[in-house]
C-alpha cells in the first residue's frame, strides 16, 4: 500500500504542475489580453483545484502510512534536527497544506467574481502564489538537501 500511495502521489506531482501551469496561463491571456472568460476556462479551474485535492487525499493517506513520518513523529526531539525526515514530516506536509488551500480560495474567489477581468486575475495571483510554494517543496531530484527521484515504479 505504501509503495503504491507514494509512487501515485510521485505521479500526481505532474499532473499538479501541468494543470496549474496550464490554468495560470490561460489566466494572465485572459487578464492581460481582455478575453471572455469561457466556459472551458471554468472548466480548467475545477479540473485544477480538483487535481490539487486528489493529491492532498493521497499526501494525508501516505502521512499516515510513511515510515519516515512514524518516525518523526515517535523521536521528534532527535528526528527534528535530521533534515531529510524533518523535510516529510513537517516542512513538505506545512508548504504543501498552504499551498493548497491558496488554490481552493483562488479558485472560490475566482468564481464568485462578476468581471471576466476579475475572475482571470484572481486565478492567476492565487494559483501563481501557489505553484510557487509548490515548486519549492518538491523533493526534486536535483536537491542537495531532499532528493527523490522524477518517476517512481509502482
Ligand atoms: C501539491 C501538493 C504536493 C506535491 C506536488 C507533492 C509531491 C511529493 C513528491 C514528489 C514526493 C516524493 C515522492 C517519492 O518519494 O517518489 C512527496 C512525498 C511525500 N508527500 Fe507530498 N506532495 C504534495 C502534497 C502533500 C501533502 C498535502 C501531504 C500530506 C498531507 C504530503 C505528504 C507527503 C509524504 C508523507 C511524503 C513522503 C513519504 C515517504 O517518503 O515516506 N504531500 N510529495
Amino acid at each position: 500500500m505504501y509503495t503504491i500511495l507514494l509512487a501515485l502521489h510521485s505521479l500526481t506531482r505532474w499532473l499538479v504542475l501541468v494543470s496549474l501551469i496550464f490554468s495560470i496561463g490561460r489566466a494572465y491571456r485572459g487578464w492581460l489580453l481582455n478575453k471572455p472568460f469561457l466556459k472551458v476556462d471554468d472548466t480548467i479551474r475545477l479540473i485544477t483545484v480538483t487535481i490539487a485535492h486528489i493529491q492532498l487525499i493521497i499526501g494525508l493517506g501516505l502521512y499516515g502510512i510513511s515510515p519516515i513520518v512514524h518516525y518523526f513523529l515517535s523521536h521528534f526531539n532527535t528526528a527534528v534536527h535530521e533534515r531529510q525526515i524533518r523535510f516529510f514530516g513537517m516542512e513538505h506536509i506545512t508548504v504543501m497544506l498552504i499551498s493548497i488551500v491558496l488554490i481552493t480560495i483562488g479558485s472560490a474567489k475566482a468564481k464568485r467574481k462578476t468581471t471576466d477581468k476579475e475572475k482571470f486575475k484572481t486565478m492567476a495571483v492565487w494559483f501563481s502564489i501557489a505553484l510557487v510554494l509548490i515548486i519549492t517543496s518538491i523533493p526534486w531530484a536535483f536537491s542537495p538537501l531532499t532528493s527523490r527521484p522524477y518517476f517512481r515504479p509502482f
